[in-house]
């Protein structure tokens, strides 16, 4: 069985006092969490807190987002090189919220994925279908339209060492996960699609995983972990849901 990654994702929540608290109570029951690879994709402003905070533990962190451009002209832009000065692991890129709010498309979601490569750090690649695109049967289709974005600018070995997150943009936020047959499926096909060559990136699963949720969810087969984020705002909450990542190994 592959190792299980647990990532949070605290868009754009945390202040530098609540961000402590959450870490003095998260670190304190991290040893419980053998076997499982957790992070913490925090806002730009904080990856110093997290780089002092986490340095000497088993947690990684990594940011939310990058630029395409590698310097330069670009105010109020983050580049790769920076990310990588504060030790990021992980990076995000194409969250469903970058890609319907802020308009980034595939091509540009694979400018940001070859960026976070060069830099040394493993890009996480958010893909899912919208409820209409579901309802009218193109799940599959949009995933793969948006996997082939980045195969096309970069061949499907920079798939290798990386991260996939499975996330329905139905199920973000929204208190409604996906079934435990919804998520097999695609996450079969993700894997599938792979199968031909000897890439195979970890995918994760997310859209409203709970403590409730998470130890169904990261035990089906193709399941690697879960990128989790209203849940991971609190410690004691987030650990629940990496204990369910702690479950799901031992029952594999
Ligand atoms: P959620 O968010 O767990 O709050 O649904 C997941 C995500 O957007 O990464």
């Amino acid at each position: 069985m592959r190792t299980k990654l647990v990532v949070g994702n605290w868009k754009m929540h945390g202040s530098r006092a609540a961000n402590q608290t959450f870490l003095d109570q998260f670190l304190a029951g991290v040893d419980a969490l053998q076997g499982v690879e957790v992070a913490l994709c925090v806002p730009f402003p904080y990856l110093a807190q997290m780089q002092s905070a986490l340095s000497n533990s088993s947690v990684s962190w990594g940011a939310q987002n990058v630029c395409e451009h590698s310097e330069g002209a670009y105010t109020g832009e983050v580049g790769a090189s920076m990310l990588a000065d504060f030790s990021c692991k992980y990076v995000l890129v194409g969250h469903s919220e970058r890609r319907v709010l802020f308009g980034e498309s595939s091509a540009l979601v694979a400018e940001k994925y070859a960026r976070v490569l060069a830099a040394r750090m493993i890009p996480i690649l958010c893909v899912g279908e919208t409820l209409a695109e579901r309802e009218s049967g193109q799940t599959l289709a949009v995933i793969d339209e948006q996997l082939s974005a980045v195969t096309r600018l970069l061949g499907v070995g920079a798939f290798a060492g990386a991260v996939v997150a499975y996330e329905p943009v139905w199920a973000i936020g929204t208190g409604r996960t996906a079934s435990v047959a919804q998520v097999q499926e695609v996450h079969q096909a993700i894997r599938n699609r792979f199968s031909a060559s000897s890439t195979s990136p970890r995918v994760l699963y997310g859209g409203s995983v709970k403590v409730q949720s998470a130890g169904e969810l990261f035990a089906l087969p193709d399941v690697d972990g879960g990128l989790v984020g209203g849940a991971s705002l609190v410690a004691e909450e987030f650990l629940g849901v990496c204990r369910g990542a702690v479950e799901a190994l031992r029952a594999g």
